[in-house]
């Protein structure tokens, strides 16, 4: 259908990259928001590699969805210095608030949360992204009153 001819289309104009794997799925995340299963299969065929093959590849980088994100995404860092400075609390936290594990969105699809590995402001631990933007020194209270939830 539609969907795969584009996803095709998408795998010809990259596909003369050196490594073109990795800027494919970031092109077709980009289209369609997520990456779309029956795009692995086109993705596969079109680089002579296994489903498999693509699938562990965009299951390995947090940046590639398996589903449409929700409306708001908040990315909370995962990384050391935010570790230090309670991330994990926070992130327990958030879910239970939302009752999602990471990288699931709620079920009335507002919310997805998603894990991130540094955001470049360690000295402001812990960080998080939402909707695009960083903030520091968040608390769980800050991000979920952000996306009004
Ligand atoms: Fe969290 Fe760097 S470790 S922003």
């Amino acid at each position: 259908e539609d969907q795969n001819v584009r996803v095709a289309a998408i795998c010809d104009q990259l596909i003369t990259l050196e490594g073109p794997l990795l800027p494919i799925l970031h092109e077709v995340q980009e289209e369609f928001g997520y990456i779309p299963d029956g795009a692995l299969q086109t993705i596969a065929k079109k680089l002579n590699l296994s489903r498999a093959e693509v699938h562990g590849v965009a299951s390995f980088y947090h940046d590639f969805r398996e589903e449409k994100a929700g409306k708001h995404v908040i990315k909370i860092c995962r990384a050391e210095a935010c570790q230090a400075m309670g991330a994990d609390a926070l992130g327990d936290q958030i879910r239970r608030h939302l009752k999602v594990d990471w990288s699931q969105t709620t079920a009335d699809r507002k919310i997805t949360l998603e894990p991130v590995f540094c955001l470049g402001l360690c000295a402001c631990a812990p960080a998080a992204m939402i909707d695009g933007k960083v903030v520091g020194r968040v608390s769980a209270d800050r991000i979920l009153e952000k996306v009004g939830s």
